[in-house]
């Protein structure tokens, strides 16, 4: 038998740095020069023991890992990873299953198959769905738009994935300044080109315009067209009016595609579910399990009402692949991937783990504890706050004496970082910088939140008292 102790010690050191994130300074506190001075070298010409291997690793990369899945790190929209789910994620690895087709593993398909029927219920979308389970909201934008792609084209004659875009009428597609840049990138991935997107302008609120839509569409005369709407402004949190420009888009023949990357997930929640009402209508959504679900990295989620636009876009097929009649779903003919860890397994076991009152009261949490972040971090003196918390998202600035407000908030969120207790990013809004505030963590609680804020009071008192 073959030494396995590996995995015993390497579990056992990996829960006490789970746990140890509750109190660990959230910042990398080493830089490039000394990760690369441990970790880098020749390639090794011979093997090392297991053991050795995972404590150099350790080693290697002690102060290099910034603490993004710990209760306070509020920089981007990044999730912590419930138990269950990293449970999971071992028993993947372990199991290595392809989940590709359902001949190499009937349980890990039937396993994605009905996290698929879970997810689409949880978010609120029409069960008539096809649901790929992909790496993450960049792919999941990818596989939702070459479903679309796939049906502008073949409703106008053409068979894409047979002759390509050459001779194809060159899509359009429209979408506000708040858009998420993966959402351009998969745009550029399917040969549309990143000249396809017009921008669309925004209310006053930071949502589509839905005058300028119409307007917009109305100019597109027979081009095929896109509209990509915002569950969830990566800085405000606002989300589209999708009643009304779903209405507007299907009577201009447009397929409307969904950005929900974290703000799907209100639908979750019974309480705050109405900042979505209309989303439903749309053709697909794209959105994130890595995000509000708690799962590690590598899971995003493409849902598309036209399953065959879907089929056709992703399927293939070869002769060592054909199945018997009467298997089950084959996810290779709904992801891009062809070889693939069976991924749907981990959002099958966190979805068991937390039920839908689980996830309702993580999204709640995370909603409610951002607007205390933004409002008590907001009032502190030399603060202000420049767009409320909505969903999980809010921004302040810092006001400096001279009037440089964005080199003092710049400032003022690196030196929160080096203080250590909480982790924010920066953006720029509306022209001004500004620190962003985040929260996406099942972990984070009104403890945090108090440490947080008393962590940001100390070291604008220190800014302003010491030289
Ligand atoms: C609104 C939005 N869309 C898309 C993405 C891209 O998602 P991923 O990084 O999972 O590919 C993100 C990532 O943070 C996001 O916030």
């Amino acid at each position: 038998m073959f030494d396995t102790s590996v995995l015993r010690t390497t579990a056992d050191r990996a829960i006490v740095l789970y746990e140890g994130l509750e109190d660990a300074h959230v910042a990398a506190s080493v830089g490039h020069a000394e990760l690369l001075a441990r970790l880098a070298g020749p390639c090794p010409e011979e093997g090392a023991d297991p053991e050795q291997v995972i404590e150099q690793l350790l080693a290697g990369c002690e102060g290099g890992l910034v603490g993004s899945g710990g209760p306070r790190f509020f920089g981007w929209v990044i999730g912590g990873s419930l138990p269950a789910a990293i449970a999971a994620d071992w028993l993947v690895s372990t199991w290595e299953q392809n989940g590709a087709i359902y001949q190499c593993s009937p349980a890990a398909a039937v396993v994605e198959e009905v996290a698929g029927e879970w997810l689409k219920e949880i978010l609120g979308l029409p069960m008539e769905c096809s649901v790929a389970m992909v790496t993450g909201c960049q792919m999941a934008h990818f596989t939702a738009l070459a479903a679309a792609r796939q049906k502008l084209l073949t409703d106008r004659g053409i068979d894409v994935g047979r002759v390509g875009l050459a001779g194809a009428p060159p899509i359009r597609v429209l979408t506000g300044a708040h858009r998420h840049e993966s959402l351009i990138r998969a745009v550029r991935f399917l040969g549309m080109g990143s000249d396809a997107v017009a921008e669309v302008a925004l209310d006053s609120d930071g949502r589509l315009d839905l005058a300028a839509l119409e307007q917009a569409l109305a100019t597109g005369g027979a081009r095929p067209t896109i509209v990509c709407l915002m569950a969830g402004d990566l800085n405000t949190g606002a989300a589209d009016p999708f009643t009304e420009a779903c209405r507007l888009a299907h009577d201009h023949g447009a397929w409307v595609h969904v950005d929900g990357a974290f703000g799907l997930w209100m639908n979750a929640s019974p309480t705050r579910r109405d900042v979505l009402a209309g989303c439903e209508l749309a053709d697909s959504w794209a959105t994130d399990g890595h995000k509000w679900l708690q799962l590690p990295f590598d899971h995003g989620f493409a849902f598309v009402r036209d399953r065959e636009a879907h089929r056709a876009a992703m399927s293939m097929t070869a002769s060592y692949l054909l199945a018997p009649e009467g298997t089950g779903r084959d996810p290779m003919d709904w992801n891009p991937e062809w070889s693939r860890r069976p991924r749907g397994v981990v959002a099958y076991a966190a979805l068991r783990s937390l039920g839908k009152a689980g996830v309702a009261r993580i999204v709640d949490d995370c909603c409610r504890l951002a607007d205390r972040l933004v409002s008590e971090i907001g009032a502190l003196p030399g603060a202000e706050v420049l767009s409320p918390a909505r969903m999980n998202q809010g921004l302040v600035r810092f006001l400096a004496p001279a009037g440089d407000h964005d080199t003092r908030t710049d400032s003022v969120i690196e030196a929160v970082r080096a203080e250590g207790t909480a982790w924010f990013g920066g953006t720029t809004w509306n022209g001004m910088r500004a620190m962003r505030i985040s929260v996406c963590n099942h972990r984070t609680s009104d403890h945090d939140v108090d440490r947080t804020v008393a962590a940001v009071a100390r070291v604008m008192y220190r800014m302003r008292h010491l030289p």
